[in-house]
């Protein structure tokens, strides 16, 4: 029998303690600053406790958002030890010290569903950010979208799924011997079997010098770079951001042509990341054309994005019966199938909250069920950053932001027998 009420107030400890004033780290040493997709999820989470908190969280992250409308992956408000690439590495001048990149735009979603929770309480703050909010999707129409309409990552950090299978063949084309020498911080926090290869990293590290060599600059930076993949959730979470903020301005009174011609754009572009051989949505080299065969957690947002498609819901019946811990971050019977290594096997609660969200919205049957699988999973483990999909053995960091948010928003719940 789950302790529903000690398990909540645990998440909600982890959140407090996480919180550095106005924002929040995905947990201590490992993660020591704010990330953008981290802090979304997590104010999903905190709205469940202090609504004001939640606001904060987002307004803080917006707070680093650069001039060209980027709202970085990193902001580094203070000087902490332990990670690598610091500020400095980087090599940016946004308003916050930061990252170069980006991050799949949740904190869209996030201030819609915030304000929905009390909508005059919000109003003023939600006016305030508006503007912030469309200002982020237009750079990311402008510099993000492949010819099909899909959106595309520049950076593995910045498609949030670092070392994915979705990027192996575009990677192994990529000749990093020129990458600088560095030290990482990640292995001296948590197992190195959990985490990224050094193949791997070379290739975050030479990314970051490709953007760093040209000021960040991201004309210059389209021009060279030979990494641009579309990914499935990328492109979900955006349209998502996109239906949320035409939703939102239509609300505040506000023009939505442009947002209406963005959605258009970017279903065509659904389709174009359909893979009929692996009968899912997949990543898509968009230099070359070929789809990477990943089946992700990824492939699972499209209930998120406002699609809903049969041949996924097949495929949720299926990781719902392949595994006791679904949706895995890859495909258990996928060719590359590892069940600790970060975003190649384990199960993130964090996805999962976003995919319990679509599920939810088309009252998909299974969406009690993985809930409940969920619910079982981070009862009974903690609020680690990742799991063993077959085991439920936790892995990575632990005491983790979004893994309490996810519980708090989402798991929690339940409302069904099955
Ligand atoms: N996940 C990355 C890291 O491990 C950054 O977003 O540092």
């Amino acid at each position: 029998m789950i302790d529903v009420d000690a398990v909540t107030q645990r998440a909600i400890d982890v959140l407090k303690r996480n919180d550095r004033g106005g924002y929040t780290i995905p947990t201590d040493g490992l993660y020591p600053y704010q990330w953008n997709w981290d802090s979304a999820i997590s104010a999903l989470g905190i709205a469940e406790f202090d609504l004001d908190r939640a606001w904060q969280e987002i307004e803080t992250l917006m707070s680093g958002q650069w001039d060209n409308g980027m709202v970085p992956q990193i902001l580094f408000h203070t000087e902490a030890e332990g990670y690598f690439p610091g500020a400095d590495v980087w090599n940016c001048d946004g308003p916050v010290p930061s990252s170069g990149i980006s991050q799949p735009p949740v904190a869209v979603t996030a201030a819609r569903l915030i304000w929905e929770k009390d909508t005059s309480l919000g109003k003023s703050r939600m006016e305030a950010l508006l503007p912030k909010l469309r200002c982020w999707t237009d750079w990311f129409m402008r510099w993000r979208l492949d010819d099909k309409g899909a959106v595309f990552t520049r950076h593995p950090w910045e498609a949030g799924r670092d070392n994915a299978p979705d990027w192996d063949k575009s990677a192994a084309r990529i000749d990093t011997s020129g990458v600088q020498s560095y030290i990482r911080e990640d292995t001296k926090h948590v197992n190195s079997d959990h985490r990224p290869t050094q193949k791997d990293y070379d290739l975050y590290v030479w990314l970051l010098q490709l953007g760093r060599d040209v000021n960040w600059d991201d004309g210059a930076i389209a021009e060279n770079t030979p990494f641009k993949v579309a990914d499935p959730l990328m492109t979900f979470i955006t349209l998502r951001a996109v239906r949320d903020l035409h939703a939102l301005c239509e609300a505040f009174g506000q023009n939505t042509d442009q947002l209406a011609e963005y959605i258009t754009v970017l279903e065509a572009g659904v389709d174009s990341i359909w893979n009929p051989e692996i009968q899912a949505y997949d990543s898509r080299d968009v230099q070359t054309g070929e789809f990477a065969g990943s089946l992700s957690c990824g492939s699972y947002l499209c209930w998120y994005a406002g699609v809903d498609r049969k041949e996924m819901r097949g495929q949720l019946r299926n990781a719902l019966s392949r595994t006791k811990y679904p949706v895995a971050s890859y495909d258990i019977q996928g060719a590359v199938f590892d069940p600790h290594r970060y975003w190649r096997g384990p199960t993130w609660p964090c996805v999962n909250l976003l995919i319990g969200i679509g599920l939810a919205d088309f009252g998909v049957p299974e969406e009690p069920k993985l809930r409940r699988r969920i619910r079982e999973l981070v009862a009974e483990n903690g609020f680690s950053e990742y799991f063993d999909p077959i085991t439920g053995t936790p892995a990575g960091g632990k005491s983790f932001s979004w893994t309490a948010a996810a519980w708090l928003r989402w798991a929690r719940f339940d409302t069904h027998s099955d």
